[in-house]
């Protein structure tokens, strides 16, 4: 059999050129990499439970009707998805003041917002991700104004649907990124939720303990992150309630 074209290796997935013209495989792999890649380390079953869980979220979204890139699920560690044009940019929707919001703007972990709060940073290894404002996109030219509302108009909606399904299970969304790409449809454009939703792309905290169950366990050295993402796992039912 024919070896596969590798198109690009991610610090935490791997891209195929997919089976058909506008497919893409995406291999969740094992590594885990924090503080831009200076924090490194293997977790074993972790590529496995971010492939079933973005599988989870994506499907669940596109049943409230918000597209996505992901098409079907192939085995343990791959997926499907719908080939796009990456936007450079990453959305992260914030419920609670965390991270590197909380750490800029002196606010305590978990202190409530007024409301959702939107923000962009660059997709740029190099430079560590940093935070753009909108003057910095339109005049870079990384997206335009359109672009920009349809994007903060589906990361809403994420935010929406995922704060819903995790108060469910006693977990609140405290804040997460995604990606959008672009599909072209003739001349025509539509933007769609791209890359991965997974525990290493959001904070998750046990309503009741406040545990963490999220990548902040990697890289705040908390536990294991796999019995973390597995406890997520299990109360969605996306694994056995024994597994
Ligand atoms: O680190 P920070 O507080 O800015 O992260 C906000 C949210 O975005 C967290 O849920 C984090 O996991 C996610 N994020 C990400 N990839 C990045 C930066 C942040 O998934 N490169």
């Amino acid at each position: 059999m024919a070896r596969r074209k590798k198109i690009y290796e991610g610090k935490a997935k791997i891209l195929y050129e997919g089976p058909e013209p506008g497919t893409i495989v995406q291999y969740f792999k094992d590594d885990a990499t924090a503080f831009n890649a200076e924090k490194r380390d293997v977790i074993e079953g972790k590529g496995v439970l971010n492939n079933r869980l973005s599988e989870f979220f994506m499907t669940g979204l596109g049943t409230v009707g918000v597209p996505t890139h992901f098409l079907k699920r192939l085995n343990m560690r791959e997926q499907l998805v719908r080939q796009v044009e990456i936007i450079p940019l990453e959305i992260i929707v914030r419920n609670l003041a965390a991270g590197t919001m909380a750490k800029r703007l002196g606010l305590e972990e978990g202190e409530a917002l007024p409301r959702p709060i939107v923000e962009y940073c660059l997709k740029d290894d190099k430079l560590g991700d940093p935070l753009v404002s909108e003057e910095h996109i339109f005049a870079f030219g990384w997206a335009s104004q359109q672009d920009l509302d349809d994007m903060v108009a589906l990361a809403l909606r994420v935010n929406d649907f995922m704060s819903g399904l995790m108060y469910g299970v006693g977990i609140k969304l405290v804040d997460f990124k995604i990606e959008v790409g672009r599909l072209w449809d003739g001349d025509f454009q539509r933007l769609i939720v791209a890359d991965e939703i997974s525990p290493d792309s959001c904070r998750l905290w046990d309503i009741e303990t406040g545990q963490k169950l999220d990548k902040d366990v990697f890289r705040r050295d908390l536990g294991n992150l796999a019995d973390a993402y597995t406890e997520v796992a299990r109360r969605l039912g996306v694994l056995p309630a024994n597994a």
